[in-house]
């Protein structure tokens, strides 16, 4: 009876974040096509596909770092606003991780996690000196809070950026190759605790060139070519059934790497 009631909530929930018939273009390069994609609350979707098939794209238009042509991004039910302190707010709440260039050199790794919430949330420095050294502790960088950005290994900056999204308390994370960069040996890590993550519930957007992830962590994964989702399917599913040539096609290069 419990479960169902869950089952029953969870369909009445509003999605995360819901893209219905986006459309996209850079000039004359139609970047996005006809993209519909919903994310349900603690949902992982991990987005795989060939170089300029739009991850990228995709995931940058959610907080609105590129407009669209048409159609309609929400998130929690609510239209991206189109700019303004309106955008600049829901901005706070969609975190993002990329390859690099995550964190600013000038500053701490302490530093870097507590101006968000003091800065743009206005919460009290004692409050969230505290806050950010818990997230530190929990991606395992919290030995190196005083240090700058460039004294930490790729790995210990990807994690504190992490850390640095979190102190905002995001509604979903997005994270676009953010171990693509990475030395091999420091890859594990930043995978780990995004794995961590995932168990404990965070909606996630993930685009990653890591398989093995995808299959052990994903809920869903979509798969994109030409700027079109061109099939989405649980992992399991995906991986050893592919539908499309596409994605048979994909799969097999990367197998033979
Ligand atoms: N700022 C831009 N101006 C013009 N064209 C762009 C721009 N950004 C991306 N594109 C083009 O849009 C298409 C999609 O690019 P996007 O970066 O989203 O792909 P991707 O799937 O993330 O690729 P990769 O796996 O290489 O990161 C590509 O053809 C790319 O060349
Ligand atoms: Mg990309």
């Amino acid at each position: 009876m419990e479960r169902n009631k869950d089952v029953l909530d969870k369909s009445l929930e509003i999605p995360v974040v819901e893209l219905r018939h986006v459309e996209k273009y850079y000039g004359e390069m139609h970047a996005l096509k006809d993209i519909n994609l919903s994310v349900e609350r603690g949902e992982v979707v991990v987005l795989i596909g060939p170089s300029g098939s739009g991850k990228s794209t995709l995931c940058r238009t959610i907080n609105r770092l590129e407009t669209i042509k048409s159609g309609e991004i929400r998130i929690e039910g609510k239209k991206l606003p189109e700019g303004g302190k309106e955008l600049a707010e829901l901005r706070t709440q969609i975190g993002m991780v990329f390859q690099s260039f995550n964190l600013f050199a000038h500053r701490t790794i302490l530093d870097n996690v507590m101006m968000g919430p003091i800065d743009v949330l206005k919460r009290p420095e004692e409050e969230v000196k505290k806050e950010a050294l818990e997230l530190l502790k929990r991606v395992g960088v919290d030995s190196q809070a005083d240090k700058f950005p460039a004294k930490l290994s790729g790995g210990q900056q990807q994690r504190a950026a992490i850390a640095r999204s979190l102190a905002m308390h995001p509604k979903v994370m997005l994270f676009d190759e953010p171990t693509s960069a990475l030395d091999p040996e420091m890859i594990q890590e930043v995978l780990d605790v995004m794995t961590e993550l995932a168990h404990e519930g965070m909606t996630m957007i993930v685009v990653t060139h890591e398989m093995n992830f995808a299959r052990r962590v994903a809920d869903r994964v979509v798969f994109m070519a030409d700027g079109s989702i061109i099939e989405e399917a649980a992992p399991d599913e995906f991986f050893t059934n592919p539908k499309s040539e596409r994605a048979r096609e994909f799969l097999d290069s990367i197998n033979r790497h």
